[in-house]
Parts: structure tokens; C-alpha cells; sequence
């Protein structure tokens, strides 16, 4: 491995290592990931400056192989394409949608309506990505950004014990980082980078992603400050993905709008700010007690839909749904997920507590409503301003008047 200590760069000495290290920057992946910008505000060190010390870091790191070079040819990205890695889902009809699975190197955004499996895919994930790489996984341990204290170990033992996997061992490289405001959120991610490499970390979550900036900048007055946060910490997640070829997943919420007459009238929360920076978008939808599963956006996938169903052993093909029907699941996760979903602790999430706008959201009370038609799909959509990559756009020119 490269050497990736900060004074292994030449002209930075103990003054410069230290100012960075009391900034949370530990090493020179880091220097790449938050750039000469934001360096130089969480230093206060000139603009210049850091961006001599950025460029030198690229260069260290071109040289060693680690990044690429800022020209390269076709063929260099189709090698180091060869890298990514990818993480099976451990369903055939997943798998299918993703050609394989979750890609490193890569930041890949599911958004859906409550209940719609969203963590379910994260916890699914977390124990997958553990599995050797005959078995379609990468070996490699996972940083769990929780937002909404929804991760659920007693999940993770099921789907290991399902996998017939050690739950311990399992268990031991998930490290779990519980974000309580979107700044602590960010912060975490800021602070990751060391955590990546000691622990081989090979996936991130941000479950969800979205809820608490979402929470936390209510109105409008505060949407573009609001966005500008959230960018920052997409971009960030996407830019450790890249760097340190893992794979980064976020979940996004959607709200509905009422205003939407044809096709799906919900939308992801995150707006186009995390729609356009993920790279792979993935729009989870109900339909009775299956789940359908749409590639939304892909520079390589085609838009296409595949059934998926939710099990003891997290996301499962709904063959084996059938084979095993629901009342044969063991009551106690059962009983546990039901309390999970109903309205009550619906009302806790930040998702619920914000006021409407001009688009109307989801209220918890409302929700089992329209679930309720069973075996009906459900004609929900993720609003703009919360997909995740589209928000940006739309709030930096300041037309977005779906926003929240
Ligand atoms: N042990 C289990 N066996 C079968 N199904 C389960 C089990 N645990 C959870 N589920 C299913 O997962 C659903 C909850 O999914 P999940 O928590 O992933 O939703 P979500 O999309 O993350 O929602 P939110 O937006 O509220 O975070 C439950 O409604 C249930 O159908
Ligand atoms: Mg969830």
C-alpha cells in the first residue's frame, strides 16, 4: 500500500499535518476527497496553499497508482473500470436489475415510499457484501450511517443465519455510526476515511440519506441552504466511493404530490441534488405484498422493473416468498417488523414531522390507506425536490417550486 501519511508529501511538515489532522483531514486520500475549497475553509489556510497541497496529493496518488490521471484514454478508464467490484444482492431478480450487483466505485440511491424495503436492501447488503468473492461478495466490512435508528442487528442475524453465515463474525465488521443531526451526518462521512482503510470497508451506507437535513431546514427560506448541505455530503459520499473503490448506498424517502395527475405522483425527497449525483437511481415501489424494483437512471442499465419480495432473509426472489408464505415466518421478527412499520413510530421519523407545502406529503396516517388495497399497485412517485441527484439543479436556480 502507498504511503498515504500526510508529511510523506513534500513541503508539508508537522505544522501543516497537524492544522489538517485538527481539521479531521488524516491522510492524503482525504486532501483529494474534500478538495482545495473546503480545505482551505476548515484550515483557514490560504486558497493557494491548499491547492498546491491537493494537486501534490493527486500527483503522489497518480503516481502510486492509487487515482487516475487527470487525461487519461478510453482504455485506461475501461482498466480501471475492471476494478469495480460488485455486490450481489443475493436475489436473482435484484441482481438482474443491477447486472450483478451493487457497483464500487459508484454511489447508488434507492428511494420509495415507507415500508417499501429500503433498509431492508441496506441490512441485506451489509451481510452480502461480507460473503467471499465466489459467492458474489467482496470480503470486505461496512460503515452504516443510520439516521433514523433503524438498523437492526437482530435483521443482521437472520439474513447471516439465512446465508448460513457466523452472525458474530458478521456482526464484528459492520461498524455502525448514528448520525443525530445532518451536520453530525456529514461530519461522520467527513471523519471516515481512516475507518476505510483500517477496516477494509468495501460498503457505505446512509440510511437514509436525506431525513434529517430534510428535518432539520424546514420552509422555504432555508431550501437552498438546505441543498447545499445535502450536496455536499452526496458529493462527498460519492467522491469516498470513487476513492477508495466501495460501494456507497443511500435511501432516499419520497413524498407525494398531489398535483402529479399522470403517472406516479410521489417524488424522492433529496430533490435533484442526489439525483444527479448518483450514479445508479433505483425507485422501490409496494404492490400488495410484493415489491417492484425500477432502474430509474443508469449510464449503462436499461430502465427496466423487476418483482422482489421481503423475508427473514432480507430482500428475496418472490419465488422463494412463495415457497415460504408469510405465516410461516418466525412471529417474533414478524411482530417486531409490524411494530416497525406501523404509524407510530412512522411519527417519530423526521420524514413525518415536516409541515406541507404547496406538495403535499405522505402523512404517516395516510400511508396505510393507501396501502391498504392489497395486490393493487400503487400509483406513487417520488417528488422532484427529493431525488436525491435532481435536487441540486433545481435549487441553485432557485425554480423549484415543488420544493419543500
Ligand atoms: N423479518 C422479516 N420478514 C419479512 N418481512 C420483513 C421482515 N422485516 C421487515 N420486513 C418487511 O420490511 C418492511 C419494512 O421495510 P423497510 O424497513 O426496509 O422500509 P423502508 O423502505 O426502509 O421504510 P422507511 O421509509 O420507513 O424507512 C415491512 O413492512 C415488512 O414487510
Ligand atoms: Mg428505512
Amino acid at each position: 500500500m502507498e504511503d498515504l501519511r500526510l508529511d510523506s508529501l513534500a513541503g508539508v511538515g508537522p505544522v501543516t499535518t497537524k492544522k489538517l489532522a485538527d481539521a479531521g483531514i488524516h491522510n492524503i486520500m482525504d486532501l483529494i476527497v474534500r478538495g482545495p475549497v473546503e480545505i482551505s475553509d476548515i484550515t483557514g489556510m490560504e486558497k493557494d496553499t491548499a491547492e498546491k497541497i491537493v494537486n501534490k496529493a493527486r500527483q503522489q496518488l497518480v503516481e502510486g497508482g492509487l487515482i487516475s490521471k487527470d487525461f487519461v484514454s478510453a482504455s485506461e478508464i475501461y482498466k480501471r473500470r475492471q476494478d469495480i467490484g460488485k455486490i450481489t444482492t443475493g436475489t436473482n431478480c435484484l441482481d438482474t436489475l443491477f447486472d450483478g450487483g451493487i457497483e464500487t466505485q459508484a454511489l447508488t440511491e434507492v428511494y420509495g415510499e415507507f415500508g417499501c424495503g429500503k433498509t431492508q436492501l441496506c441490512l441485506t447488503m451489509c451481510v452480502q457484501v461480507q460473503k467471499s468473492k465466489e459467492e458474489g461478495g467482496l470480503e470486505g466490512g461496512v460503515i452504516y450511517i443510520d439516521t433514523e435508528n433503524t438498523f437492526r442487528p437482530e435483521r443482521i442475524v437472520s439474513i447471516a443465519n439465512a446465508n448460513g453465515m457466523d452472525p458474530q463474525k458478521v456482526l464484528d465488521n459492520i461498524i455502525v455510526a448514528r448520525a443525530y443531526n445532518s451536520a453530525h451526518q456529514t461530519l461522520i462521512l467527513e471523519e471516515v476515511g481512516p475507518i476505510i482503510e483500517e477496516n477494509n470497508i468495501k460498503l457505505i451506507i446512509a440510511d437514509s440519506a436525506v431525513g434529517l437535513f430534510r428535518a432539520e431546514y424546514l420552509g422555504r427560506g432555508t431550501l437552498s441552504n438546505r441543498q447545499q448541505k445535502l450536496n455536499h455530503f452526496v458529493h462527498l459520499l460519492s467522491r469516498i466511493a470513487e476513492t477508495y473503490n466501495c460501494a456507497a448506498l443511500a435511501t432516499n424517502q419520497v413524498m407525494a404530490s398531489p398535483d402529479v395527475f399522470f403517472g406516479d405522483p410521489t417524488r424522492p425527497i433529496g430533490g435533484n441534488v442526489v439525483a444527479h449525483t448518483s450514479t445508479y437511481r433505483i425507485y422501490f415501489k409496494k404492490s400488495g405484498k410484493k415489491r417492484i424494483a425500477r432502474m430509474v437512471d443508469s449510464p449503462h442499465h436499461p430502465e427496466e422493473e423487476v418483482i422482489f419480495a421481503l423475508g427473514e432473509a432480507g430482500i428475496i426472489d418472490p419465488e422463494d416468498a412463495e415457497k415460504k408464505p408469510k405465516k410461516a415466518t418466525s412471529k417474533k421478527e414478524t411482530k417486531k417488523t409490524t411494530k416497525k412499520d406501523t404509524p407510530k413510530e412512522k411519527i417519530d421519523s423526521p420524514e413525518v414531522e415536516i409541515p406541507t407545502t404547496e406538495s403535499q406529503e405522505l402523512t404517516t396516517a395516510e400511508i396505510p390507506e393507501i396501502t391498504n388495497t392489497d395486490g393493487q399497485e400503487l400509483a406513487v412517485e417520488v417528488p422532484e425536490e427529493l431525488v436525491l441527484s435532481e435536487a441540486l439543479d433545481e435549487e441553485f436556480s432557485d425554480s423549484s417550486p415543488k420544493d419543500v
